[in-house]
């Protein structure tokens, strides 16, 4: 199956039909997701507190994001696979924004980017537009903005606000971003920022109003106890892979594993052979 296209994402808003994100970070999962046809993939730099256990996005480096973006592009054939920009890799300067969006399409293969951020980012996004790098846009809340935000909340409820999310989405769009993450935003100020831009939005606590979903895939999995009010649990793996750890452990001890169908055979005249030797 041919990969998703810049131009089918765009079409998929002009029809009305829903666009399905999530995230992914190694080539297993990649499989999988791709498998059941999901449109876009994107390395989340959210790798950093799911895969790796920071405590927030603010450590992840390029390196990093290169690397898991790389597994993610051998693993998923069909989907489009956007390379998600960590923090400092764009904020410092209009070259490094570029440099470092290239890393991701030369090195890694993705077909786009993500960076965060609204007006403030503008120049970045339409310079690594300007250099053939599609752009996805990230308003809301923006978690490598986390210290000056002052923590995981909602964005956009002050009529100041609400105006700045509406002038962030313009000025991505005038940018020549391809579409535009909401995170965090409340549904009906997310409707209205969908009906007002013509790029796709993608939302994550942002409503059903936008014309797509992303999602971190280990809430959707229930890879953790904790289940954020915008996500739902699809598994709860945690549990299967608890038990299958526990189980592992005491069949080792007790002796029960492996067996002789987990075993090699050897014909028993080597042995013989060796007994004697
Ligand atoms: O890093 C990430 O996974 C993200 C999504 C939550 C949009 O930015």
């Amino acid at each position: 199956m041919a990969r998703v296209t810049i131009n089918e994402i765009r079409e998929m808003k002009r029809r009305g039909e829903k666009i399905t994100v999530i995230t992914s970070y190694d080539y297993a999962t990649s499989k999988i997701v791709d498998s059941v046809g999901i449109p876009v993939i994107l390395v989340g730099d959210s790798l950093g507190v799911v895969v790796l256990g920071y405590e927030n996005t603010l450590s992840v480096t390029m390196d990093i994001m290169i690397h898991h973006a790389k597994a993610v592009v051998r693993g998923a054939q069909h989907a489009f696979i956007i390379g998600d920009m960590p923090f400092m890799s764009y904020q410092i300067s209009v070259e490094d924004a570029m440099r470092n969006a290239a890393r991701f399409i030369q090195e890694a293969k993705t077909q786009a980017v993500k960076l965060e951020g609204g007006v403030n980012v503008a120049d970045k996004v339409r310079a690594i537009v300007q250099c053939g790098i599609p752009v996805m846009g990230h308003i809301g809340l923006t978690p490598q903005s986390i210290n000056q935000l002052g923590g995981n909340l909602v964005q956009g409820k002050k009529p100041e606000a609400a105006r700045q999310l509406l002038d962030d989405a313009r000025a991505l769009e005038q940018a020549g971003a391809f579409s535009i993450v909401l995170e965090s935003v409340p549904y009906k100020l997310a409707a209205l920022i969908t009906e007002k831009i013509s790029i796709p939005t993608i939302g994550i606590g942002a409503g059903a109003g936008c014309d797509g979903q992303v999602q971190v895939i280990h809430d959707l999995l229930g890879l953790s106890d904790f289940v954020p009010k915008h996500a739902r649990q699809y598994a709860k793996l945690i549990d299967v892979m608890t038990a299958a750890a526990a189980n592992y452990y005491n069949d080792v001890k007790a002796g029960t594993f492996p067996t002789e169908k987990n075993s090699y055979i050897i014909d028993q005249s080597v042995i013989d052979e060796l007994k004697s030797a």
